[in-house]
């Protein structure tokens, strides 16, 4: 089991062992700051906090701001560096049942890529005030992207397993 901080593994959990080497790498072109220092004071997804939070973009990529200003919304990709990446079966602490890494939101998963799509509240230089944030301080930014609301919502969409536990 991967050592994580503070990922420990529980009952029901499986890992799986991960490729010797990556197929690909990433840049880092920004760090998120946030109120959140440790895990169990981060929200449990982008709607759960109205708290403001600031992307700091790798200044040499400040031009591909060009026209974000315009948008209301945007999909912030990050990476979830503090997430262990062997987990095929997780038993989320808040919901105590067995489900696999793909049908659930958890940041540990093989690329721990995690999304949110933020309010924009304004640009200053390489700095983006938004708000819809859940990631920890200091946690790797890998994308800005404009969000559309005519192709990305999916009003009908579903989770089922979510819905049996919360009906509405
Ligand atoms: C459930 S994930 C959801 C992430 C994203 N909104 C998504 O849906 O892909 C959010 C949780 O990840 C954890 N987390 C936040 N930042 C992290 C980081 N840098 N590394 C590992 N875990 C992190 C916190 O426990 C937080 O509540």
């Amino acid at each position: 089991m991967s050592s994580s901080k503070g990922f420990g593994l529980r009952d029901g959990e499986q890992t799986a062992d991960l490729p010797a080497q990556p197929d690909a790498g990433v840049y880092f072109i920004g760090r998120i700051h946030t109120p959140w220092r440790e895990r169990k004071d981060c929200p449990k997804n982008a709607r759960e906090s109205d708290a403001v939070c600031t992307v700091e973009l790798d200044p040499r990529w400040t031009a591909g701001l060009k026209d974000v200003g315009s948008c209301s919304h945007l999909v912030l990709l990050y990476w979830m560096d503090k997430a262990p990446r062997n987990l095929v079966l997780q038993v989320p602490g808040h919901y105590g049942v067995q489900r696999g890494t793909f049908a659930l939101r958890s940041p540990a998963r093989p690329n721990p890529i995690a999304m949110s799509v933020v309010r924009l509240l304004g640009i200053e230089g390489n700095r983006l005030s938004v708000v819809g944030l859940d990631c920890l301080d200091g946690t790797p930014l890998l994308d800005i992207k404009p969000y559309f609301a005519s192709t990305d919502s999916v009003p009908d969409a579903s989770v089922g397993w979510h819905s049996a536990k919360n009906p509405k």
